[in-house]
């Protein structure tokens, strides 16, 4: 789970690819490296830490191809030494997968004489690349392939060629072209300043990029043909436009991410399609799956559909509904929730319930994503490049979207309901945005030793996404749990040095969520509360250290209004800390490892 990057036909590539490893940042921001061809040589500057730790190092670099990476560690910590580029005789190589038989592979060539550096799993990679290049590169790349086994997006430098090859297998790359010069990137964005038209390698491909000039070929050596068409403006927006961070500003661009959502699933007609597909398939199940926040948006579809459907539906993170023996068959309607559409874990359990005979839709913020190839169908998700590793307005446009998939698939009648509250959906969401917040709040959480979230019914799912977000910014403890369940076990945690942010959006829920404050409340630790307009009972708000209100809406929509006071409050803590919200330690945006 990292990000790749690739030139060759530049100026300067080491520049190049700096500027594209910081756009690429977000994708693990543990160690970076580039490698430039320089003549008959290549050269490699790579350290731990983020991608302006190589500034120094790369001038003076000249050379007009080359390769970079920016790590997410899995196999090895975070070090100069396990940094990519990995580079042995001929050859250097960036690598984002995983290798899952890289042990033995490696004690294969270690038998054979090869001297390894490093402790991750991709050097295999390069010394594959030597043991098989006898002057003929395809041949030693489509070797080296078929003795790798996991997941792949590679760049290769080899001083005898004078670009670059690029390898795609289950993890994201895309090629691009423009001005002379060839490029490769593991996502759209890195491209978006650098060339004019782009495509995404389908899976087991092969590029070779050279003299301005790309060609493809399969594992197997065939060639293939794939069809450019330019840069999409949504991946073109990377400025902060004035905001701090971009976590802030992704949270302003939730009313606009919402209504293009919205637009999105009329434009392409996703409504009518819905209601055939529920006519036609008669589902007796309905299966949501996503990792963290998708996950909590899947959860909060569950409990709006079930609802409305009358049928059984069930979120479950897809890193569990993998490995288990389920019920999802041909009746099985599987919705899969992702921003990135990349989440291995996400990807994989949507091919899983497909090969179970069950037609699979895909919620997704990225139309070219890995995702939408396993989907029969995709539901857009129109929230724009989301740079900020913590996910806010994706979010609220995944909680749009399942809205409208929920109600479409009850029917016109139910649908149009849903649309009409969506679209009044980006007027409050600003007017929440714009008035709804309390610094006091950020000051109470960022003075508390941990953090607890409660909330019932609808209210659950948000309590679990507010606790989440407060964690990965801020770094407090804490967890989301059902007001109801809270007594049985997690009460023992409260003391003086803890607060509870309870959530309220329905009236009469929101009486036993109190009952939950008052156990609080006597065991002496402090409250906050969320609550939507009208809906506190007596007595709450004199309870509270903070009250936030927000606008009662319809039910299609509360969980996307509820949450912007919680993102808020993660926000300004993490600031408050002296955090970074748009990196937080540990963390990168797409984890396309298991
Ligand atoms: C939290 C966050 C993560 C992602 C998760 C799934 O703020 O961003 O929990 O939601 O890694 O990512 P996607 O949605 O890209 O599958």
């Amino acid at each position: 789970m990292c990000g790749i990057i690739a030139c060759s036909g530049v100026k300067c590539a080491a520049k190049v690819l700096y500027r594209g490893l910081e756009d690429l940042e977000y994708r693990g921001y543990d160690s970076a490296g580039i490698s430039v061809l320089e003549g008959d040589s290549i050269v490699t500057v790579k350290r731990k830490g983020r991608v302006g730790e190589l500034k120094k190092g790369i001038e003076g670099m000249c050379g007009t191809a080359g390769i970079g990476h920016t790590r997410w560690a899995t196999h090895g910590k975070p070090s100069d030494s396990n940094a990519h580029p990995h580079a042995c005789g001929k050859f250097s190589i960036v690598h984002n997968g995983i290798i899952e038989n890289y042990a033995e592979l490696k004690a294969e060539l270690m038998k054979e004489g090869a001297v390894f550096f490093s402790a991750t799993d991709s050097e295999v990679i390069v010394h594959l690349l030597c043991k098989y290049y006898r002057g003929d590169l395809k041949e030693a790349v489509l070797c080296t392939i078929e003795r790798l086994k996991g997941s792949f997006a590679l760049c290769i430098l080899c001083s005898d060629y004078k670009g670059f090859v690029a390898v795609r297998y289950r993890n994201p790359l895309i090629v691009g072209m423009g001005g002379g010069a060839v490029y490769a990137a593991s996502d759209m964005p890195a491209l978006a300043g650098l060339a004019e038209n782009v495509a995404v390698l389908k899976e087991g491909t092969v590029a070779f990029a050279v003299d301005g000039e790309i060609s493809f070929c399969d594992f197997a050596g065939r060639p293939i043909s794939l069809t450019f068409s330019p840069v999409p403006a949504s991946a073109r927006s990377r400025s902060l436009c004035g905001f701090p961070h971009y976590m802030i500003k992704e949270i302003n661009e939730i009313p606009a991410a919402v209504k293009n959502t919205a637009a999105a699933f009329e434009e392409t007609d996703c409504a009518a399609k819905l209601f055939r597909l529920a006519k036609k398939s008669a589902f007796t199940q309905i299966m949501l799956c996503g990792c963290g926040t998708a996950y909590h948006s899947a959860l909060s579809a569950a409990y709006m559909a079930e609802e409305l459907l009358l049928l059984p539906v069930r979120a479950e993170t897809a890193g569990e509904f993998r490995y288990r023996k389920t019920s999802v068959n041909r009746s099985t309607l599987f919705i899969a929730v992702s921003q990135s559409g990349e989440t291995a874990d996400t990807v994989e359990a949507a091919r899983a319930a497909k090969s179970a005979g069950a037609y699979v839709i895909a919620v997704t913020n990225v139309p070219y994503s890995a995702i939408t190839a396993v989907a029969d169908m995709v539901v857009p998700v129109c929230a724009g490049t989301e740079i900020c590793v913590a996910a806010t307005k994706s979010y609220c446009g995944q909680i749009a979207a399942l809205a409208l998939t929920a109600a479409a698939l009850k029917g016109p009648a139910e649908y149009r309901r849903a649309a009409a509250a969506v679209k009044s959906a980006e007027a409050i969401c600003a007017k929440v945005i714009a008035g709804c917040f309390s610094e006091d709040a950020a000051r109470a959480c960022a003075s508390s030793a941990a953090v607890y979230f409660i909330g019932r019914g609808a209210d659950y799912p948000v309590a679990l996404e507010g606790s989440l977000k407060l964690r990965e910014v801020s770094y407090i403890p804490g967890e989301g749990y059902p007001a109801g369940e809270l007594k049985h076990g997690t009460i023992a945690l409260i003391d003086g040095g803890t607060l509870t942010v309870a959530v309220i959006t329905e009236k009469k829920i929101g009486e036993k969520t109190a009952s939950a404050v008052e156990q609080i409340c006597s065991r002496g630790g402090g409250v906050g509360v969320i609550c939507a307009d009208g809906c506190a009972p007596a007595g709450l708000k004199e309870r509270a250290e903070f009250f936030i209100e927000v606008p009662a809406c319809h039910k299609f929509i509360s969980p996307l209004v509820s949450v912007i006071p919680l993102q808020l409050l993660a926000y300004r803590t993490a600031v408050i800390l002296g955090r970074d919200p748009d990196k937080p330690r540990n963390l990168a945006k797409s984890v396309t490892v298991e």
